[in-house]
């Protein structure tokens, strides 16, 4: 099955995710060191086809959504990436961007590719004035990428009873 485009950056093509992309999502949702800053921590299969579920559903919705990261040069699945309404939930205004990438492949600066490009075709085709994301507070992998795309601190929330922080960048700054 043709796969729709979400985004395409100079390395890399997110993809909307469709159920091909199920065993390449369990592998990367099962590594612990992918998965010790995210949620609850590594996903079941079925947790993990739940999710590509609401990812799916969220593209087919909006036309953008958390997709499948494909490495341009090889051709290969390299994890997760891109936009969506906070938790899937449309009924409330944040736009969160996010970024999940196989080991492999991470220091070569993919996720603020990604995030850029991300945040660029956030502000062109989405009615928005802010764009956000959360971090676990320990992440600093996470918090360096979000510092070199310009977004910035905004400070720590409860969210679903685990402590986050909370970045947002503005459309007048970038
Ligand atoms: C967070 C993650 C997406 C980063 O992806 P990445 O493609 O390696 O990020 P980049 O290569 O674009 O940037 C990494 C930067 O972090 C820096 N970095 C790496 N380890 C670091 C650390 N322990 N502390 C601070 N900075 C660190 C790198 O030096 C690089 O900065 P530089 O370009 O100035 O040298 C990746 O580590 C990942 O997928 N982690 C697991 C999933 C996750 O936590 N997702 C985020 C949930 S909010």
């Amino acid at each position: 099955m043709e796969k729709a485009i979400f985004l395409e950056t100079e390395r890399l093509i997110i993809k909307q995710t469709t159920l091909e992309d199920l065993d390449n999502l369990c592998v990367l949702q099962s590594d612990n060191e992918v998965m010790k800053y995210v949620g609850k921590g590594v996903r079941t299969p079925a947790e993990v086809k739940h999710w590509l579920e609401q990812a799916f559903l969220h593209h087919q919705r909006h036309g953008f959504s958390f997709g499948s990261l494909f490495e341009k040069e090889s051709g290969n699945f390299i994890g997760q990436g891109g936009m969506m309404y906070f938790d899937y939930d449309d009924t409330q205004p944040d736009i969160e961007v996010g970024y999940r990438l196989s080991k492999n492949y991470w220091n070569k600066g993919y996720a603020t590719e990604l995030s850029k490009a991300s945040i660029a075709w956030g502000f062109k085709n989405l009615n928005v004035n802010k764009l956000t994301a959360f971090i676990n507070p320990e992440n600093e992998k996470s918090r360096r990428v979000l510092d070199k795309v310009g977004m910035n601190y905004i400070g720590k929330i409860k969210c679903f009873n685990t402590e986050v922080e909370r970045y947002e960048i503005d459309r007048n700054n970038i």
